[in-house]
């Protein structure tokens, strides 16, 4: 794989893993993923950030080997998750003389993680620095973007920030640096909602003491490396505002046309009001697609028929991962089918713990839809219009 010279003296000798299609057994890769990992070559030590998930070891060895370095000093470790930090072990054993170079929070997961021994640490929590020679390093500490020890490295001459998962995306591409800003604009999206969403108000403090440093390149360790910074930074202000937008989320699964029939019904109510709405059809849907869908929206309201009385085990796995990412929606209601009997909104509501939205009365019905039962549909989806216009984001 080819390596990259980014600025003078720093090169990307990261690994692209353009086949893998899930992360974590559960997020789903529809454009593969990257482990960048990048050398700083200073006038008289050289550093490494951030290593490869351990299956792509081979290919970051062979990268290192193909840059002008002879001997890695430091490595630098911004986060300790395992796919940036798994090659550390055999780095260590190919270069005994290197120090792994991260903060306090950092080093005590590398040694639960790794086993890596503790002589082997030097420990630079936030503000300290490190000297290459004619290149400075500067750590600055952003916990929870997303784990607790999580930092960036500023290398301060050359004005390029490395913040690892932060301004991420999986997204594996030949080109080194941001070609298409529009793709990249998608998967930082994606990215943003499955994994820095949980953090919303952190990522907002973190972005605000980005603005205290000086850089003009942003090489995060997943995806190309951004050098215009204000399209990403401004694409993470917009999505970590407070502001929510005129749409509703419907994540829905219909057994036996039931729901099917009210999502269709209700789908036409709201964009009848003004209120765009966006349909998943919880049986084939990807579900990075509804993470992203809940980045920015209002309102979500649920489609579930009952199975054995409570939710569709579907919408049930659905909800239980909206709960969990944390979006800022503001209004929630469930709209579904029985047979004969069912114990689905409290079911449902009690799972919103972390979101904690209002709840708008919702409708289920026994059976097929009715005249009456679309009476209600209309109902709901006045009161959602209602609610948007009290927010002021619908005329
Ligand atoms: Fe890309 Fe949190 O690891």
């Amino acid at each position: 794989m080819a390596i990259a010279e980014i600025k003078p003296g720093i090169y990307y000798v990261g690994a692209k893993d353009y086949d893998r299609r899930l992360f974590d057994e559960l997020i789903p890769l529809p454009d593969g993923t990257t482990y960048n990992s990048y050398i700083v070559l200073g006038s008289k030590k050289t550093a490494l950030i951030d290593t490869v998930d351990g299956t792509k070891f081979h290919i970051l060895l062979a990268n290192i080997k193909k840059s002008p370095i002879k001997t890695i000093d430091y490595l630098i470790s911004n986060h300790s998750e395992q796919d940036h930090s798994e090659s550390l072990v055999k780095l260590i054993e190919l270069y005994p003389d290197a120090k792994v170079v991260t903060n306090t929070k950092g080093k005590e997961h590398l040694m639960v993680h790794l086993h890596i021994p503790e002589d082997k640490f030097i420990v630079k929590d936030d503000g300290e620095t490190l000297s290459l020679g004619d290149k400075t390093l500067e750590f600055i500490e952003a916990p929870w973007v997303h784990w607790p020890e999580t930092m960036f490295t500023l290398a301060k001459e050359d004005k390029i920030i490395f913040t690892c998962d932060f301004f991420g995306t999986h997204l594996a591409r030949s080109e080194t640096f941001v070609t298409d800003e529009g793709k990249t604009y998608e998967s930082a999206k994606r990215y943003y909602a499955e994994i820095m969403m949980p953090f919303r108000k952190l990522v907002q403090k973190h972005l605000k003491k980005l603005e205290n440093y000086d850089f003009d390149m942003i090489a995060p360790s997943h995806g190309p490396v951004h050098n215009n910074t204000k399209f990403i930074i401004d694409a993470y202000k917009d999505w970590t505002s407070d502001e929510v937008k005129n749409e509703v989320v419907l994540p829905y699964v219909s057994m036996h046309h039931s729901v099917k029939e009210m999502v269709e019904y209700f789908t036409e109510a709201l964009i009848e009001r003004g209120i765009n709405v966006i349909p998943f059809n919880l049986a084939v849907t990807d579900l990075g697609e509804l993470a992203m869908a809940l980045v920015d929206s209002a309102t979500l309201v649920l489609g579930t028929p009952a199975v054995l009385t409570g939710a569709h085990p579907a919408a049930i796995y659905a909800v239980y991962l909206a709960n969990a990412i944390r979006p800022k929606i503001k209004y929630a209601s469930i709209i579904g089918s029985y047979g004969w009997k069912c114990q689905l909104p409290g079911q449902i509501v009690d799972m919103l713990t972390r979101i904690n939205p209002e709840l708008i009365d919702p409708v289920i019905v026994r059976g097929k839809i009715t005249e009456e039962g679309l009476k209600k549909l209309d109902d709901l989806a006045d009161k959602i219009a209602a609610k948007h216009r009290e927010l002021g984001i619908l005329k």
